[in-house]
């Protein structure tokens, strides 16, 4: 089968010429697993463009939770983490950055709210801008980028997103509007969704 390489610095990154792509979920993980070094925000950013996940593949990683959204950890090395989000309505993360892993969000179903926040002269968390992302668009997170996602409670459907960090969580930190305050979540906690 005939195929355009893009990016070109993206291992085993593939479309045919038809639009269609190759990139399914596994060898998506395969991509990741090959890495030996951390990848840049642009080549997580097109792999997650370029990935065509399969129902299958993706079934054994949904599951929702009442009272926060859940998170599904599809793969991780050194390098990267790849993992399913699932949110139902109303359900969103804190705000909060990476600490310093570079962050991109696919969108595979539903309507994901992202609001990005800045500082104020008294260093304080402030309000910057929002959007709103539909089913098969992707956005990325880059250091320090201070943002809240989440599935808006007027949606009135459930929302899956796959999301790549590079390299994987570690501390993340958390804000509160009108506050210098930053807080720390560990990964075992944030398993549970009290940060991404
Ligand atoms: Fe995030």
């Amino acid at each position: 089968m005939s195929t355009n390489i893009i990016p070109t610095n993206s291992p085993q990154a593939t479309v045919n010429n038809d639009g269609s792509s190759d990139l399914t979920l596994d060898a998506l993980v395969e991509t990741l697993d090959s890495l030996r070094v951390a990848p840049a925000l642009e080549e997580i950013d097109a792999l997650l463009r370029e990935v065509a996940v399969r129902d299958d593949e993706l079934r054994p990683h949904l599951g929702f939770k009442n009272g926060t959204y859940a998170r599904h950890r599809v793969f991780r090395n050194e390098f990267a983490e790849l993992m399913v989000l699932c949110w139902q309505p109303g359900q969103k993360t804190p705000i909060h950055d990476h600490n310093g892993s570079f962050g991109a969000v696919r969108v595979l179903q539903g309507i994901m709210w992202e609001t990005m926040f800045g500082f104020d002269e008294a260093q304080k968390i402030c309000y910057r801008s929002a959007r709103e992302w539909q089913s098969g668009l992707v956005t990325g997170a880059d250091v320090p980028d201070i943002h809240q996602l989440g599935n808006p409670e007027v949606s009135g459907q459930n929302l899956i997103t796959l999301h790549i960090y590079a390299p994987p969580l570690g501390v993340l930190n958390t804000y509160k509007v009108g506050s210098t305050e930053i807080g720390h979540y560990t990964p075992d906690e944030f398993m549970d969704g009290a940060g991404i």
